[in-house]
């Protein structure tokens, strides 16, 4: 079955599709991103996500390619056409194709690629039996809270897990706080059940996933602190877990060789994976 994507208001095959050698993407990560999950044949928290795009394109004064419906039509689409019923929507947006020149050009058409990929994510060991992270110092910007398509030091924060046998590195700033982990927001519970989380800010990005989270464990009467934490809480902490469009809710057994809990996923992340995948299939309505 021949896969589709979207090109610059054009859908094309998969394997030709491509875009200009002078996109400001390319040569200056001068664009932004989302990408969203698919269960049953539909994006979770479109909206959420829409509005995310259209804050990072506004920090960047890049205009929107085209309309929140448009968008949302051209997904539906694609969906379609490759049969994705369970996976995940990748949706960039960036300034354009201009001669190189570092400052931001005038009058250039904002240059849109949306894929889409099958996943069985819902199927993953990760999710049933946890993950490992490590900890690496952060040496990212101090503008994370922008879904740009800059992700070196992600990338090399995720392939140091990758070679340290980790799923996720959580990174640290300079107090010794986790910020987040390379590609997804980082959760404890401590010995009084209170889930953590580091508030939103310009260090990390506001996680879709974590702010439906925060919504559940609101309704569900679980006690929330949007307060950062530091590596040695986390190591002490009685369950950790990381959140992502992709990793949904990963329960996290070990950080840095030390083991979270009995080494199993812990109860209050097992809820909430269970909530949090009763959402996206409509078993679990948020008022
Ligand atoms: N990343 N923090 C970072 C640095 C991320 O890259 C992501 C998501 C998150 C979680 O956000 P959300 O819940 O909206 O997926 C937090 C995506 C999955 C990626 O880059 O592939």
């Amino acid at each position: 079955m021949a896969r589709f994507s979207y090109v610059n208001r054009r859908y094309v095959q998969h394997s030709h599709a491509a875009v200009h050698i002078e996109d400001r993407g390319f040569q200056f990560a001068d664009g932004v991103y989302e990408v969203i999950p698919i269960v049953n044949q539909r994006m979770i928290d479109p909206q959420q996500h829409l509005d995310r795009l259209e804050s990072s394109l506004l920090e960047m004064n890049i205009t929107m390619p085209a309309s929140r419906r448009v968008l949302e039509l051209i997904v539906d689409e694609l969906i379609d056409r490759n049969g994705v019923f369970e996976g995940l929507v990748y949706m960039q947006v960036t300034r354009g194709v201009a001669p190189r020149d570092h400052k931001f050009p005038k009058g250039v058409q904002p240059a849109i690629v949306i894929t889409t990929k099958r996943v069985r994510f819902l199927t993953q060991n990760n999710l049933s039996d946890g993950v490992k992270v490590i900890t690496i110092p952060d040496i990212r910007w101090n503008r994370c809270d922008i879904k740009t398509v800059s992700l070196l030091p992600n990338c090399m924060g995720k392939t140091q897990a990758a070679a340290a046998g980790a799923y996720e590195a959580w990174q640290v700033d300079r107090e010794g706080l986790v910020t987040e982990g390379t590609s997804s927001n980082a959760w404890i519970v401590t010995d009084d059940d209170k889930l953590l989380t580091r508030p939103v800010g310009h260090e990390i990005l506001r996680g879709v996933t974590r702010q439906s989270l925060l919504r559940i464990a609101d309704e569900e009467g679980l006690t929330i602190e949007e307060q950062a934490f530091s590596v040695e809480e986390a190591k002490a902490a009685r369950e950790a877990f990381v959140s992502s469009a992709t990793s949904f809710v990963t329960p996290v057994v070990s950080i840095d060789d030390t083991t979270i809990g009995d080494g199993t996923p812990g109860p209050l992340s097992r809820r909430l994976q269970g909530w949090y995948l009763d959402y996206c299939t409509g078993l679990k309505n948020l008022a």
